[in-house]
């Protein structure tokens, strides 16, 4: 386990706080941001759980309009880049607010603490969510004891989002990879996606109710399938004009079915 931190510790250190700390393929994390913004509730109290350098924390917050913003990552590096963020963001803020705009500063914080000892009290948060965060985590026990804390911390009423990879479409799409000749894909060596039937036999059998939003299918097969047949050569890298290309279909259309990047919404009774 300390290895996979010690791996985000050095990303936290090589990337600071650009965009692509937490992964290269930007456009992806555009639809993850576009998605949690219309996902989460406007005007309260947010809680990120794995944020990074927190480039997403910052985009979603003025979307939703939050009421306040806590950011929490394991490694010092992640949070050192968020806090250096916050300083400039705040001093932005500043110099708009004697130029006249009105609107207020969201209140934020970053602090070290893992997922699976959240440091806060129960029901503090009205929404809690974590964008492939989970899957960081070597066994589906110590995932099903992190989405425990983020339920624990959340307020009755309130909503916790999981927004994390899937096994089942990612072997669908190697089925077609399969079918064209193609090499499968990997996940990341320490990463363990999370199996739809599981977390959703185990949501149910806890009472919870939730939905699914496969907002990434298009952009999958547009980005790790076809890309690579009509150029036939093998994937390198996540930015290219076929990537934004897809990027923009995505936006307007859905392949479900092959959507590896998942949002589930449950909402805390
Ligand atoms: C793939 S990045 C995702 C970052 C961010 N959520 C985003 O939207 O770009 C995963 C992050 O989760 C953090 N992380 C992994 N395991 C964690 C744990 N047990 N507790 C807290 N943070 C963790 C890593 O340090 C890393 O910054």
């Amino acid at each position: 386990m300390e290895f996979i931190r010690r791996f985000w510790e050095s990303r936290g250190s090589e990337h600071g706080t650009a965009p692509s700390a937490s992964w290269e393929d930007t456009g992806c994390i555009a639809l993850e941001i576009e998605t949690l913004a219309d996902i989460l509730p406007h005007r309260a109290r947010l809680l990120d759980v794995g944020c990074a350098n927190g480039h997403a924390t910052f985009e979603i917050a003025p979307k939703v309009e939050a009421a306040e913003v806590v950011g929490v990552d394991y490694s010092e590096k992640m949070i050192e880049a968020a806090r250096r963020r916050l300083i400039e963001e705040r001093r932005v803020k500043e110099e708009r607010l004697s130029g006249g705009d009105e609107t207020p500063a969201i209140p934020m914080r970053f602090e070290v603490a893992d997922v699976r000892n959240l440091p806060f009290d129960d029901h503090v948060f009205d929404a809690v969510y974590g964008t492939r965060v989970l899957i960081n985590l070597p066994t589906w026990e110590e995932q099903q004891g992190a989405i425990e804390q983020m339920l624990r911390v959340c307020r009755p009423g309130g909503r916790v989002v999981l927004m994390e990879a899937f096994y089942e479409p990612l072997a669908r799409l190697n089925a077609a990879r399969l079918v064209a000749g193609l090499a499968p894909l990997a996940e990341h060596d320490f990463n363990r996606y999370l199996k739809e039937d599981r977390l959703s036999s185990w949501l149910k059998a806890k009472g919870l109710s939730f939905s699914v939003r496969p907002f990434s299918g298009l952009y999958y097969v547009g980005t790790r399938l076809l890309r690579e047949l009509v150029s036939g050569e093998p994937i390198e890298g996540y930015r290219s004009p076929l990537h934004d290309a897809f990027l923009d279909v995505e936006q307007r259309y859905d392949v479900a079915p092959f959507s590896v990047q998942q949002a589930v919404t449950i909402e805390r009774s």
